[in-house]
This record gives structure tokens, sequence and C-alpha cells, in this order.
């Protein structure tokens, strides 16, 4: 696990964008996943201004969402199939029919999820995928207790989780979804680069356990440390309850120039 403590919200975002920037310049036709929530929005800006540029192509690429909320309606803005349309494919160039999310409306939710599961091997699995942090560990919307070899199902929120989400509903919570399907702890770990983005105070408990707790599922973000490829991004705030942070950052500053995120 790579911890890189960056000067701000916006520098994490362009490390984020370099590293996707890198994979599609070297794979165009790469798997990327694509969480929502507010920690993401920064890194979608910058790839749509390194796409407007031509520094960079999403033309070939699939993507892969982490997580939707059951029984939103389809034209919900909250919906994260229309978050998703609206912050990332939107600004860059990426064939909209090749970006895939679980089917939060499906009759038959365990299918739906057992599909969602079939399409992302049927692509070869996911390259990089962007995480976010909740502020009780959940990666994903794989909340305390989740099995830590879980694969894609039905997940009930937390009240932590819903209240920390009712900001997207007018602050009323009881608009916020009670459930949700969301990849598993299981199949997040199959992913070959994991990048999670974390900045605010809000975080800095969560990402303390993430970064140096146990390995538990209280703590679900905990099990990226047993993953051969995670890059940690955050902000001194994110970072501020870190007994290691200056160690990250003397690390991150002695790095050769040759070696990428
Ligand atoms: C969203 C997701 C969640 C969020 C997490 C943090 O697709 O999977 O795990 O990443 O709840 O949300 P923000 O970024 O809004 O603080």
């Amino acid at each position: 696990m790579e911890v890189v403590i960056c000067q701000d919200v916006e520098q994490a975002a362009e490390r984020a964008a370099d590293a996707i920037t890198a994979l599609f310049v070297a794979h165009p036709d790469a798997v990327l996943g694509v969480a929502t929530g507010s920690s993401p929005l920064g890194i979608y800006a910058a790839l749509g201004r390194r796409v407007a540029d031509g520094q960079v192509s999403l033309a070939l690429a699939s993507a892969y969402m982490l997580d939707e909320y059951v029984g939103l309606a389809a034209d919900h803005p909250e919906r994260y199939r229309n978050v998703i349309e609206r912050e990332f494919v939107a600004r860059v160039d990426i064939d909209p029919s090749r970006v895939h999310g679980p089917d939060g409306l499906a009759d038959d939710l365990p299918a739906a999820c057992a599909a969602y599961e079939q399409s992302i091997a049927a692509d070869g699995g996911i390259d990089l995928q962007i995480l976010g942090i909740g502020t009780d560990g959940h990666i994903a919307f794989n909340e305390p207790g989740s099995s830590l070899a879980s694969r894609t199902r039905i997940k009930t929120l937390t009240c932590q989780t819903r209240a920390d989400n009712a900001r997207f509903f007018g602050g009323n919570l009881d608009q916020v979804p009670t459930h949700c399907l969301t990849q598993g702890i299981g199949t997040i770990m199959d992913a070959r680069h994991l990048l999670l983005v974390a900045t605010g105070r809000a975080k800095a408990e969560a990402v303390h356990h993430l970064v140096e707790g146990p390995i538990s599922a209280m703590w679900p973000a905990t099990i990226l440390q047993m993953h051969p490829y995670v890059t940690v991004l955050l902000d001194d705030a994110a970072a501020s309850r870190l007994q290691l942070s200056s160690y990250f950052k003397e690390t991150y500053d002695a790095k050769p120039a040759w070696q990428d995120l």
C-alpha cells in the first residue's frame, strides 16, 4: 500500500488522473472502475480536461460502477447511474454503452448481481478501480460486518452512511434509500490497481484504520492491506490521525522519478 499525502484536494485529484491517464495511454481499451460520492469528482473533472486537450482518450475504454441504490426511479438525479452519466461520462469521450452498473431496479436483484459479476469477468476484470471510503470504513457499500470475501450483492446501508449521504438528498434522511447493490469486497480485491482518495477530517479515523489498523470486517477497508497494488491519496486533514504520516511524506519525496503511482 502506497500512502501519498497531497497538498490539497486538487493535487490528489491530479495525481489520480495521472495514474488513469498513464493506464489509458498504455492500454486504450483498459477497464476502469468508477465510484460515486464526492471523493472522485475532482478526478473526473481532471480527466475531462485531459481528454479535451488530447492527452488521453477513453474512446475504447469500458467502465464499471461500484454500487447503486435499490429502488431509486430511473430519472432520479441521485441514482448512481445518473450521477456517473453526469459527472464522468459527460466529461470524457467514453462510449456510454460500455459503462456498466448494477441494476437497482431489477425485478430479480440477486440475478442482477450475478449478471454483473459475470459481465466484469467477461470484460477481463477491472484494471484500475477508483475508491472512496466511508466514515465508517466502508468501501463501495460494504458496511462494517461485511464478509471480506463477498461478491456483488444487496446490502442494507447503515444509519451513519445514510446520514452522511443525506446531503445529496436535500438533507432529508428519509429520502436516502435503505438498500443498495454493491460490488463485494472480493470483487474489489480482484481489480489490478486500487486507487483510493480520501480528503477532509471526517475521514481521518477511517483512514487511520485503513492504513494502520488490524484487518477486520468492522473496518472493511482494512482488507486493502492484503492487496498487492493499492494507492491511497490523502490530504493533510484525512492523514491527520496517521502515526506514520512523516514517514509517508519522506517516502514519497524520495521516490525515484521513474516510478509512477
Ligand atoms: C460510492 C461509494 C462509497 C463512497 C463513500 C465515500 O460509489 O462506493 O463507498 O466512496 O461513501 O463517499 P464520499 O466520497 O461522498 O465521501
